[in-house]
């Protein structure tokens, strides 16, 4: 199978290596960071595991044009607030046959997509895969966890031969992948995990793992949750407080080493994807006349870190 990859940082390179690993065609393509993308053509990509590190060689590249077609998945790892420039660029990758496939964090970049994806190909999918960039050409697979992936857009809850193949593909070469039929409820359900992960691990520049350890950042998890729960609700989630936060915590778990992708954002200076998490969780409260004062307060100290 061939794949392409739009926005190979840490979790699109490490979707794309174990996939090479797998004996798959991939190209890892990152204009943006033309350090990580020439390490990789130099001396290919270095996976780091709890248990032993791989290498692989993909083909990566700083120019679309030298992607070759056709392309079967083209999985879009951009961050959110890219995602109309990158699917607008990567058009002429796709034909009557391509999966475009997003594993991106937040709420909103299937409607950016469903917007350019016109062959009913669409998927979009929520990961517990936990990836950190450590340095250029070298990822660490900081914790596992399984890819749901669902068809968005008219055909959503569909599933046909060639989406089931896709999956059971995925899942043979490591990346453990299955079809969900509401991929909108689980959407939200990864938005909760974001939303209490991603702005605590990024403003106390703490590993994943350190939102249970602490009891004082823990009791603020719970708390984030509890505020978020009542949106989720309106977009189909039915879990009780005490199911969503054990579901968080174990994602905290499952990834204790990771660095959330907000922290390493704000490690290294970057936008981060705050207003896709929290704003919406804040936004969404507004309308429903609910009060989110902690979401509110994370997104804007966030969003005044230093970038
Ligand atoms: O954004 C992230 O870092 C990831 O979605 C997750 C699952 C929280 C692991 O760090």
């Amino acid at each position: 199978m061939r794949i392409a990859i739009i926005g190979a940082g840490a979790l699109g390179s490490l979707f794309g290596g174990v996939l090479t690993r797998g004996g798959h065609d991939v190209w890892l393509y990152n204009p943006s960071n033309k350090k990580h993308i020439h390490a990789i053509q130099k001396n290919g990509l270095r996976i780091q595991t709890g248990d032993g590190d791989f290498e692989v060689k993909p083909n990566a590249t700083t120019r679309l044009a030298e992607i070759p077609l056709p392309i079967e998945v083209m999985g879009i790892f951009v961050k959110a607030y890219d995602t109309e420039r990158a699917i607008s660029d990567a058009l002429p990758l796709i034909s009557t046959e391509t999966w475009t496939l997003s594993l991106q964090n937040g709420i909103g970049p299937e409607v950016v997509l469903a917007q350019h994806v016109l062959n009913g190909r669409l998927l979009r999918g929520v990961t517990a895969q936990g990836a950190t960039l450590i340095e250029a050409g070298i990822v660490r697979w900081g914790g596992r966890g399984p890819t749901q992936l669902g068809l968005f857009g008219t055909k959503s809850g569909q599933l046909d031969d060639s989406l089931e193949n896709l999956c059971a593909t995925l899942s043979s070469a490591d990346w453990k992948t299955h079809f969900t039929p509401e991929i909108e409820k689980d959407l939200w359900v990864k938005l909760l995990v974001n939303a209490a992960i991603n702005p605590l691990t990024a403003l106390f520049n703490v590993p994943n793992g350190q939102l249970i350890a602490d009891k004082e950042l823990n009791a603020i998890l719970h708390g984030i949750i509890r505020e978020a729960l009542p949106v989720t609700r309106t977009h189909g989630v039915q879990l009780s407080l005490e199911e969503a936060i054990s579901h968080v915590e174990g994602v905290c778990r499952g990834t204790a080493q990771n660095l959330s992708s907000m922290l390493q954002d704000v490690r290294r200076g970057k936008r981060t994807e705050i207003e896709y998490i929290n704003g919406v969780v804040a936004r969404e409260a507004k309308a429903l006349d609910a009060q989110t004062p902690l979401n509110s307060l994370l997104t804007r100290l966030v969003m005044r870190s230093p970038y």
